[in-house]
């Protein structure tokens, strides 16, 4: 074993450092890896049972040589394992558009997660929503990868100044859930750099997040986990990430390509019935059989477990980590280098090192606090996108008689299925949160209208179905007599996305009549939908008003209340673009969603999200970054200026080449926040470029009367596409149009630029 060079200047006993200077190692981490024995090292590449039983993943502290235990856990809206805050789903911090809000809830849920005693977050997701149907799109942040890039910087940031290692998820094109085991992306290198990239890159070169996750699906034929394109040219290579490479669980499915291509960390190292915390008996009965000559018991939880396994269990899910005992095979023979292992525990104990955990230098952290509630309510009114608002409907005044109407009304919508589900200690209902805020003179009936719709989660599909005993009766006339009664009727709808599974786009169940039903009889309509994303919505010409809420989490009906009274105003702008129905998106052919013979086409590109959309002349039924306000914003004096040096769009940091100044000033006669989001044309091009592209935005709150002038930088990147056949960057001389408005299709002010 050689040991790489050590700085002479490096303390021998400290292994704290904050920097990734090349050169840097602390020295002590190079004396470790000198002691360590195969066998210890070996037991840092890959997962084992956590004795506390908290993290999700665990990697065992080596005792004899003052190595820590490291824990990692889900997730990105709240801690599992232990009843924690539930935030609201990462799509509602995501409409949002604040960046700021992002940093703070970065550093809360890592608050949280000290006082779970956990070392590492496996969060933030960011992979953009391609699809709609993706079962994970609550999870996520955008279809656009700007908006994605500031709140992956935020988020990260956020997340590591609290003291928590934060990890990148899921690298790369992890774009939809069906097939996602085995679905390869079949991608165009400029899409990856323009569209599926450019967050992860922001938060490798901004941040220096402290770990990236490999995802499960293939891109271009190769494993995520053994794509050293990906995790050693790109990642490290040209961006150079210093961190680890984490696997998704269970993502692994050899021993040898990932070890070389650059995967460091195999999760969670032991077969899913040692490690699923969900006490289901089969696994626990399964767990304590003893090993049986005839059929060793992983072989028996194999056949016995196979009826409930998902259509397409990943390759390792019923077996032991390859970076156990194969890992160990192929250095005793000479097929790997020891100093790959040893370059991988390397880079864990340096992450281990800055944050602390070497020295027991780590916050305490705090778990489920008033604040931490506080921000959960914040985030999610932030994040609720007023649709439409026909005549003023919205706000209510709050003296209302209002017909509550929907067969979760008086449940709240915490989150989505899989392993982002948290367990609060409280959560508000819409019922619940709109009763404690009625003023004297309002009242509401509570009419369900449908039997429950439920909760999907895969967790479930683990397990033997239950079927229901009894089907309950929808009662929609129930519902209408309560609507013909109020002054307004307040619909909560709700769909089922689970990680695992992808989602229909109409609603489930008979919500969609239940919607049509009441608003036929309604003096005025109110649909809160709580989705994980774009759904269909073939009645919203006849309702009066439609709020996203997407998963609001546990502040859920105090949330509602307060946008729906007007408390506070609904600031939220659309991350995705709703579109009129399934075919108007960019991948809606068979071929590009969910593929055929577990290929992808993404052939549409980098037309994704309203790039498609412009470029194909659809109209969507609500376009990317809309949202209205309860105020009324009036844009004027847009004037742009061309910088003298522009950055290297290599650089770390990215710098600014234009500035755009606006004034924007609150017409209206509320306090509002206004989302003011500035795109790039491109007027003539050498390639096919989208009509426009997100490059800056900055929420403001204004009171009534108030304007205010901003300035916006743009950088570089954001003229540039990627040139496929010379591998770079490359701005192209000529005219620019900048388009400063409220949405992607309400552009208030337009100016040129050339280059
Ligand atoms: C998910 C990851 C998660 C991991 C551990 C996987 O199913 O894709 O996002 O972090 O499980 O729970």
């Amino acid at each position: 074993m050689t040991p790489t060079s050590t700085p002479d200047d490096t303390d021998d006993t400290d292994v704290a450092d904050d920097s990734h200077d090349e050169g840097s190692t602390p020295a002590r981490i190079e004396t470790l890896l000198e002691e360590l024995t195969l066998e210890e090292k070996l037991s840092l590449v890959r997962g084992a049972y956590d004795p506390a039983g908290n993290a999700t993943g665990y990697v065992p502290p080596v005792e004899r040589l003052d190595i820590p235990s490291l824990s990692l856990v889900d997730g990105p809206m709240g801690i599992r394992a232990v009843p924690s805050t539930a935030f609201p789903a990462s799509i509602s911090l995501a409409a949002s558009w604040d960046t700021d809000l992002a940093a703070e809830f970065g550093e809360t849920i890592a608050a949280e997660a000290r006082a779970a005693d956990q070392d590492a977050l496996l969060a933030p997701g960011f992979n953009i929503v391609r699809v709609p149907q993706c079962g994970r799109a609550f999870e996520y942040y955008s279809e656009d990868p700007y908006l994605t890039s500031r709140l992956a910087v935020a988020a990260v940031e956020g997340i590591q100044a609290g003291g928590v290692m934060a990890t990148a998820k899921h690298y790369l094109a992890n774009n939809q859930e069906a097939d996602r085991h085995h679905v390869s992306a079949e991608v165009s290198e400029r899409a990856l750099r323009e569209i599926y990239l450019p967050a992860f890159e922001a938060a490798v070169r901004e941040t220096e997040v402290s770990s990236v996750m490999a995802s499960y699906n293939r891109i271009n034929g190769t494993y995520a986990t053994a794509h050293r394109w990906l995790l050693t040219e790109v990642l490290r290579e040209e961006w150079g990430f210093e961190g680890f490479v984490v696997s998704d669980w269970w993502a692994t499915n050899e021993c040898a390509g990932p070890a070389e291509a650059g995967l460091d960390l195999d999760m969670p190292g032991m077969p899913l019935y040692e490690w699923q915390e969900h006490g289901s008996a089969l696994f626990d009965a399964i767990d304590a059989l003893p090993d049986a000559p005839w059929m060793p018991k992983r072989e028996l939880a194999e056949v016995v477990t196979r009826p409930w396994q998902p259509p397409n269990p990943n390759p390792n899910v019923l077996k032991d980590s390859f970076f156990g005992e194969p890992l160990r095979e192929a250095i005793d023979e000479g097929r790997l280098e020891e100093s790959l292992l040893e370059e991988k525990i390397r880079r864990l104990l340096r992450e281990m090192a800055r944050f602390g955990l070497f020295d027991g230098d780590q916050p305490a952290g705090e778990l489920d606090t008033p604040a931490h509630h506080d921000l959960a309510r914040r985030i999610a009114e932030r994040g609720t996108v007023l649709l439409r608002n026909e005549n003023e409907t919205l706000p209510l005044a709050g003296d209302e008689r209002i017909a509550l109407i929907g067969p979760h009304a008086d449940e709240p919508k915490v989150g989505g299925g899989g392993s982002s589900e948290v367990d609060p200690t409280r959560a508000t209902s819409p019922f619940d949160g709109l009763s404690d805020r009625l003023d004297a003179g309002g009242s509401i009936t509570l009419a369900h209208g449908l039997p429950p719709v439920g909760d999907a989660s895969m967790h479930d599909s683990l397990l033997p179905e239950i079927p229901t005993p009894w089907v309950e009766e929808p009662r929609i006339e129930e519902a209408m007599a309560a609507a013909r009664d109020a002054d307004v009727a307040v619909v909560v709808v709700r769909d089922l996305a689970t990680e695992g599974d992808d989602r229909d786009l109409a609603l489930p169940g008979a919500q969609d009549e239940l919607i049509a039903a009441v608003s036929a009889v309604a003096e005025r309509t109110v649909v809160v939908l709580n989705t994980a994303g774009a759904v269909e919505m073939p009645w919203f010409e006849s309702v009066d008003a439609v709020l996203e809420t997407w998963y609001p989490g546990q502040e859920d009906g105090h949330a509602l209340a307060s946008v729906l009274f007007g408390d506070a105003d609904p600031s939220g702008r659309l991350p995705v673009t709703v579109g009129a129905r399934a075919a108007d998106y960019p991948a809606s052919s068979e071929a590009q969603y969910p593929g055929i013979g577990g290929r992808a086409e993404y052939s549409e590109g980098v037309f994704v999200g309203y790039r498609h959309f412009d470029e194909a002349e659809i109209e969507p039924l609500f376009p990317f970054g809309h949202g209205l306000s309860y105020t009324e914003f009036a844009y004027r004096d847009l004037s742009v200026s061309l910088e003298e040096t522009g950055d290297s769009s290599d650089g770390d940091e990215p710098t600014a080449l234009a500035t755009v100044e606006v004034t924007v000033e609150n017409v209206g006669e509320r306090p509002g926040r206004e989302v003011v989001q500035v795109y790039l044309r491109d007027v003539e091009s050498s390639v096919p470029r989208p009509p426009k592209e997100l490059a800056a935005f900055e929420a403001l709150s204004l009171e009534a009367g108030e304007s205010r002038t901003l300035s916006l930088s743009l950088t570089e990147r954001a003229f540039a596409f990627f040139d496929e056949d010379d591998g770079e960057w490359v701005v192209e001389d000529g005219a620019f149009e900048v388009l400063v408005g409220r949405s992607s299709r309400d552009v208030r002010e337009r100016a040129s630029l050339e280059y």
